[in-house]
């Protein structure tokens, strides 16, 4: 069957071009089957591990993602953290039996993929991903949630992994046995091969699905495979190498910039320019989410389009109550509580100019807000029941940005809200000619276009 499509570029902040960010709603019209669009940006400065993905309904769930890699020539690790070769990827992605918009809302992940390959419980024992390496050398692995669901707990047997990226940004490196990675996160950390030559399983359990943490990856599921040159070509034996007993586990509060930064606002709770709380909630009745009340639809015409033919406030824009306008060269302070039924939920933010967000205050019962060097990132689990969790940003970057829950399914169920950042400004965006025609009837659509 022929379906519609857009493509949005997770991470790169799009500066100056709204048009190319690809949210299907918020940023342009889908593409329709047979039709073709070229994505237009640059990304300066922003070097690291981000990912593209299908940004119309559920449908990376089904297959459209893949990981982007943009190398910097003069990255500031290079001479800190010389590794010998920095070409591993590793992608862990959720797999299902049946197409995405079927699976709400009992969504059951069959499996875990890692670089696209993987097993399902009583299914057939197909090959798993192999990572070669060879004794004595340094590697930096980058690794990719594109889960639509589930987060993983990842680890590699017997190694340790130095983590120097986090969504893009250099980070001072922290070393750690295992990591929590949650949809749409990415880390890069360095493994050194200094084990016997051998096979290691790479792990990644996932919290949910039918073969979760507590079957781990009994033949082989969940898992691939970490190989010695000169190892044989078999599988690890199941019980070598677990982890050690009392793992060291990344905590998102050790994650410090590798440069030292400025947080932009003042440096207490509430000392941005506009300080404000998300309050999620859920509508039994509705099976749907709302964020501070609304819930999030997709609009018939596109935020942007919506801008350029005139609308300006809140009330005027679709979905009503789920658009917020945010006034230029601003610091947001958010502050958005855990504990909102369906699992710890990692929330995502398109477009700004500099940086991201800084996360002032990470999910858990026990952080502390931190505005002197604090990790900043693409995403963030909100956590559970009675954590809080604080983001900075700064609105520098004119366009409607959308801010969601990075479980696709979530977004489906309303859990998501449009910044629009300085309206009048992103009102008079370029979009290139081919842009105009992704939406068919755009005058029907937009009367008070000119
Ligand atoms: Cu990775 Cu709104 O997306
Ligand atoms: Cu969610």
């Amino acid at each position: 069957m022929l379906r519609s499509t857009s493509v949005h570029w997770h991470g790169i902040f799009q500066r100056g071009s709204a048009w190319a960010d690809g949210a299907a709603a918020i940023t342009q019209c889908p593409i329709s089957p047979n039709n073709s669009f070229s994505y237009e940006f640059s990304a300066p400065k922003q070097a690291g591990t981000f990912w593209y993905h299908s940004h119309f309904g559920t449908q990376y769930c089904d297959g459209l993602r893949g990981p982007l890699v943009v190398y910097d020539p003069k990255d500031p690790h290079r001479l800190l953290y010389d590794v010998d070769d920095e070409s591993t990827i590793i992608t862990l992605s959720d797999w299902y039996h049946f197409p995405a918009p079927s699976l709400i809302p009992r969504v059951i992940a069959e499996s875990t993929l890692i670089n696209g390959k993987g097993r399902y419980g009583g299914g057939p024992k197909v090959d798993l991903a192999v990572v070669d390496v060879q004794k004595g050398r340094r590697y930096r692995f980058r690794l990719l949630s594109l889960s639509c669901e589930p987060n993983y707990i990842f680890s590699i047997g017997g190694h340790k992994l130095k983590i120097i990226e986090a969504d893009g940004e250099n980070v001072l490196p922290v070393i750690v046995d295992s990591l929590q990675i949650f949809a749409g996160q990415r880390y890069s950390f360095v493994l050194t091969a200094n084990r016997p030559v051998d096979n290691y399983w790479i792990r990644s359990l996932p919290d949910s699905g039918k073969h979760g943490l507590d079957q781990g990856f009994e033949g082989g599921l969940n898992s691939a495979i970490l190989r010695y040159r000169g190892a044989p070509r078999v599988e690890p034996s199941q019980t070598k190498f677990y982890p050690p007993s009392k793992p060291i586990f990344l905590k998102e509060t050790d994650l410090h910039p590798l440069l030292p930064t400025r947080v932009p606002g003042r440096p207490f709770a509430g000392g941005a320019d506009i300080n404000f709380n998300l309050a999620l909630g859920f509508d039994p009745e509705k099976f749907s989410y709302t964020v501070n009340g609304a819930y999030y639809a997709d609009p018939p015409i596109p935020v942007l389009l919506q801008i350029m033919s005139g609308a300006r406030s809140p009330q005027e824009l679709l979905p009503q109550g789920a658009v917020v306008t945010l006034p230029k060269n601003k610091v947001v302070e958010i502050s958005i509580p855990g504990g909102i039924i369906g699992g710890a939920h990692p929330f995502h933010l398109h477009g700004v100019w500099k940086h991201s967000f800084y996360v002032v205050k990470s999910a858990g019962n026990h952080t502390r807000h931190n505005y002197v060097n604090p990790v900043i990132r693409d995403v963030t689990s909100i956590g559970e029941a009675g954590s809080n969790t604080t983001i900075r940003f700064v609105t520098d970057n004119p366009g409607p940005w959308v801010f969601h829950c990075h479980i696709d399914f979530h977004v489906k169920m309303g859990m998501a809200i449009v910044f629009v950042v300085d309206p009048e400004k992103a009102s008079s965006s370029y979009v290139p000619a081919a842009w105009d025609t992704l939406c068919p009837s755009y005058n029907d659509l937009a009367p008070s276009a000119t």
